[in-house]
């Protein structure tokens, strides 16, 4: 048995400890809000949080997980930094068929916690690994840019 703490609750999983992230959050787990889509570390829409680290959960064993908090899409509204990243989402209609946009929204909730005010080179440095084939792309900066600004004027 594998103990994982995922969006703040424990799981105690009979399941191999190579088999990759992903398949334990959404075969056992089911949380299918986290896609596959490359299965290689190659596209991003796999994209969960380790202890806050953006990290692509198709090539992550589970042994490499150890004791830190995974946060899912299914939970990030309950961050302020992923629920201003989602309302800003929203607002800008960023999403087309949908399929990557929890791996952009697992990404760009990670930069503005690192950088809260990022330029659009800091930005395509943080969602470079993360593509989508509706090319969204100008959508997504706008949209990091909106929260970015909507988040701050929260803090002040
Ligand atoms: S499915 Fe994990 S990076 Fe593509
Ligand atoms: S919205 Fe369709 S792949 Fe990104």
């Amino acid at each position: 048995m594998v103990t994982l703490t995922i969006n703040g609750e424990d799981h105690e999983l009979d399941v191999p400890e190579q088999m990759p992230l992903l398949w334990a959050l959404r075969d056992v787990v089911k949380l299918t809000g986290t896609k596959y889509g490359c299965g290689r570390g190659l596209c991003g829409a796999c994209t969960v949080h380790l202890d806050g680290q953006p990290t692509r959960s198709c090539i992550t064993p589970i042994s490499a997980v150890g004791q830190r908090e995974i946060t899912t899409i299914e939970a990030l509204a309950d961050d302020p930094t992923g629920a201003g990243v989602q309302q800003a989402w929203r607002e800008l209609d960023v999403v087309q068929c949908g399929y990557c946009q929890s791996g952009q929204i697992m990404s760009a909730t990670a930069l503005l916690r690192d950088n809260p005010a990022p330029d659009d080179a800091a930005i395509d440095g943080a969602m470079s690994g993360n593509l989508c084939r509706c090319a969204t792309y100008v959508r997504i900066r706008a949209a990091i840019h909106a929260a970015a600004e909507a988040l701050g004027q929260e803090v002040s």
